[in-house]
C-alpha cells in the first residue's frame, strides 16, 4: 500500500490490518505508552475545503507519532494561483514525507500521487472519504466486536460517504443497503464494484425497507461542501431520507448510529436520534485520530 486514495483501492485484508494497528495505537495512547513511529517526519496538509476533525486529528496524530504536520491552505499556496498539481507534487516530494489533501476532484488527488514520490492520503474529495470510513469501521468493530455479516444501512445523499462506506463495508464482508432519492445515486465506479457483491448490496428508495434489521445506521448531510448552491432544491428532494425514531424502529433494537459530522439536525437525522446515539457518534469522531495514525504509520513509517 503506497497511498490512501479511495476505499476501492484497498483489499479487505489491508483494511483489517489498518484497523488492528489503529486499535493498538489507541491502546498505547490511552495508556501513555510512547509510539513515536514517525519521529523526524513531516506531513503536509493541503486544504481546499473547510475542516475541523480532519485538520485537528491529523495534526494531533502526527504530533503524537513524534512527527510534524504543516497546514497548507490552498489559497496561500502557489497552487491557488494556478501552479500545476504535477509541479506542486514534485516540489513537495523534495521536502515532505507525506501529503494529506482535501479537495474537490478525485482526479487531483490521483494526479498528486502519480507525480509525487511520497505517500498521498485523501482527506476527502467529492468522490470519497476513506479516512472517515476507516474510523467508522473501527467504531463498528469496537461496539459489535465484528464486521463480517453485519448489515450497514446508509440513508441520504449518494455522496463521498456513501461511496466509501459501500466499498469499505462490502470489502470487509458487511451487507450494505444504500437508500437515496432518484438522481442522487453513488458513483458509477462504486455501483459497478457492487455488481461483484450481488447478494450483499442493495440500492433501495424506501428508508423503512433499507433500515430493516440493520445493525448500523449511517447518514450524512444532504448538501456536501461545494453543493451549497443546490441546498434548497435538495431539501425538497430529500424529504423523508432521514434517520428518525420511526426509521430506527425498523432497524435491530441494538442498532448503532453513525454520522461523520458536521450534522444538520432536523434534516438527515433528527435531534432525538442524534442525542440518543451521541456517544457512538463522538467515539466515531475520536477514532479519526487513531485510524489516521495507523494509516500514517503504514504509509510513512
Ligand atoms: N467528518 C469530517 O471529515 O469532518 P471535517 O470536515 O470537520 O474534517
Ligand atoms: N459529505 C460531506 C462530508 C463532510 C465531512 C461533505 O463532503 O461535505
Amino acid at each position: 500500500m503506497k497511498h490512501l486514495l479511495k476505499m476501492l483501492d484497498l483489499s479487505g485484508e489491508q483494511i483489517l490490518e489498518i484497523l488492528s494497528l489503529a486499535d493498538q495505537l489507541k491502546y498505547e495512547q490511552k495508556h501513555g505508552i510512547p509510539h513515536k513511529h514517525l519521529s523526524g517526519k513531516t506531513l503536509g496538509m493541503i486544504f481546499e475545503k473547510a475542516s475541523t476533525r480532519t485538520r485537528v486529528s491529523f495534526e494531533t496524530g502526527m504530533y503524537q507519532l513524534g512527527g510534524y504536520a504543516l497546514f497548507l491552505s490552498s489559497q496561500e499556496l502557489q497552487m491557488g494561483r494556478g501552479e500545476p498539481i504535477e509541479d506542486t507534487a514534485r516540489v513537495l516530494s523534495r521536502y515532505l514525507d507525506g501529503i494529506m489533501i482535501r479537495t474537490f476532484k478525485q482526479s487531483d488527488v490521483e494526479m498528486l500521487a502519480s507525480y509525487g514520490t511520497i505517500p498521498v492520503i485523501n482527506g476527502l474529495t467529492d468522490d470519497s472519504h476513506p479516512c472517515q470510513v476507516l474510523a467508522d469501521l473501527m467504531t463498528i468493530r469496537e461496539y459489535k466486536n465484528k464486521l463480517e455479516g453485519l448489515k450497514l444501512c446508509f440513508i441520504g445523499d449518494g455522496n463521498n460517504m456513501a461511496n466509501s462506506l459501500t466499498a469499505g463495508g462490502l470489502k470487509v464482508g458487511m451487507n450494505v443497503s444504500v437508500c437515496v432519492p432518484e438522481g442522487y445515486e453513488p458513483s458509477e465506479g462504486v455501483l459497478n464494484f457492487t455488481k461483484e457483491y450481488k447478494d450483499a448490496f442493495e440500492l433501495v428508495r424506501e428508508p423503512l425497507k433499507a433500515a430493516e434489521n440493520a445493525d448500523v445506521m449511517v447518514t450524512d448531510v444532504w448538501s456536501s461542501m461545494g453543493k451549497e448552491s443546490e441546498a434548497e432544491k435538495r431539501k425538497k428532494d430529500f424529504i423523508g431520507y432521514q434517520i428518525s425514531s420511526e426509521v430506527m424502529k425498523a432497524a435491530k433494537p441494538d442498532a448503532m448510529v453513525l454520522h461523520c459530522l458536521p450534522a444538520h439536525k432536523g434534516e438527515e437525522i433528527t435531534e432525538e436520534v442524534f442525542e440518543k446515539h451521541a456517544e457512538q457518534i463522538f467515539d466515531e469522531s475520536e477514532n479519526r485520530l487513531h485510524a489516521q495514525k495507523a494509516v500514517m504509520v503504514k504509509l510513512m513509517g
